[in-house]
């Protein structure tokens, strides 16, 4: 049966500036609070009702986005797309600088200052770490940003966040174990600093050459929040309710023989989610190479597609937001 399309030409939450983000650049997590986080997972709920029961709207009709990506994405970008496609608005992608202007020696900052000629908000991917502030402190228009170096993943972090509390119905009392390459991986370094905002515990789970940087542990200790590290997972297998696993990200080590060495160094397989409690969830951001055995999947635990889904609702409720629509 052909959806209906959802009008909200006529809802008194068309058009709202006073929400704290409307205008607004995303670049860290540190803009958020707990109040901030809940307005975002309320309107993802409300966006994921009216995909469900409608499939679009046209929120956003005359909106423009610039999906700006000088690193390889699949989810981030595809979903930001989604999201604004969903809302009635349109994309300009820009996924290979390499057949753009940058290649001819075009700097980030005339880079948004012409897209933000055309586009009402730019999602930014660089491999630089404060590559989307520096895009911010150029352009007028909203920079959110989608994964700066080994810097941060604000977007992916409320994604898994939100994915935390509807599986678990909580967030306040968990014990969140972190598994992997922890000191380029971005998407930890976000949620990390996320879950400081909560009454949590973490156990760092990764090869000592691949810890967490001392700058998060850091920031884990002023929020007095407890934390281990161990190179093994069996040690907190049968304790965590979140399994946060990530894989080694070849593309930040100098050396490939040490990225070799470290590739598969954790599998999660079913044997090892035998140890674990009955309620618990693993999560990945993805893309996934070897770190969870595809066996895996059947697993109602393992929650890293459902993960997926959400990132589409939280990017539906970043995009309403500011542009004032949400
Ligand atoms: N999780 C994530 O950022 O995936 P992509 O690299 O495919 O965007």
């Amino acid at each position: 049966m052909q959806k209906m399309q959802f009008k909200t030409s006529n809802l008194a939450f068309a058009n709202v500036t006073d929400n704290g983000f409307y205008g607004q650049d995303i670049i860290s997590v540190k803009q958020f609070d707990r109040s901030k986080l809940a307005y975002i997972f309320k309107v993802a709920e409300e966006m994921r009702t009216m995909v469900e029961r409608f499939g679009s709207a046209d929120l956003l009709q005359g909106k423009v986005l610039a999906n700006l990506f000088y690193e390889p994405s699949t989810r981030t970008s595809s979903s930001f797309a989604a999201a604004m496609l969903r809302l009635g608005g349109r994309v300009i992608s820009i996924n290979e600088v390499r057949y753009s202007s940058v290649i001819k020696g075009e700097s980030l900052p005339d880079t948004v200052r012409t897209l933000e000629c055309y586009a009402d908000v730019i999602v930014l991917r660089h491999p630089e770490v404060g590559a989307a502030a520096l895009a911010a402190k150029y352009a007028s228009k909203p920079i959110i940003n989608a994964g700066d170096g080994i810097g941060e993943h604000p977007t992916q972090a409320l994604l898994d966040l939100f994915t935390i509390q509807e599986e678990l119905g909580q967030v306040d009392g968990l014990r969140v174990a972190m598994v992997g390459d922890l000191k380029y991986g971005r998407t930890v370094h976000s949620l990390t600093r996320l879950l400081c905002l909560y009454d949590v515990e973490f156990d760092f789970v990764s090869p000592s050459a691949l810890r967490m940087p001392e700058e998060i542990l850091a920031e884990v200790r002023e929020h007095s929040l407890p934390y281990r590290e161990t190179e093994d997972v069996n040690e907190v297998i049968s304790d965590v309710d979140v399994l946060y696993v990530t894989r080694v990200q070849k593309e930040r080590f100098e050396d490939p023989a040490e990225y070799e060495r470290f590739k598969d160094f954790y599998v999660i397989t079913p044997k090892l989610l035998q140890r674990a409690k009955e309620k618990m969830i693993v999560m990945h951001p993805f893309p996934r190479v070897y770190e969870i055995s595809y066996e895996v999947d059947s697993d109602p635990r393992a929650a890293y597609f459902r993960q997926i889904q959400n990132g589409l609702y939280i990017r539906m409720a970043l995009l309403a937001a500011v542009l004032g629509k949400a």
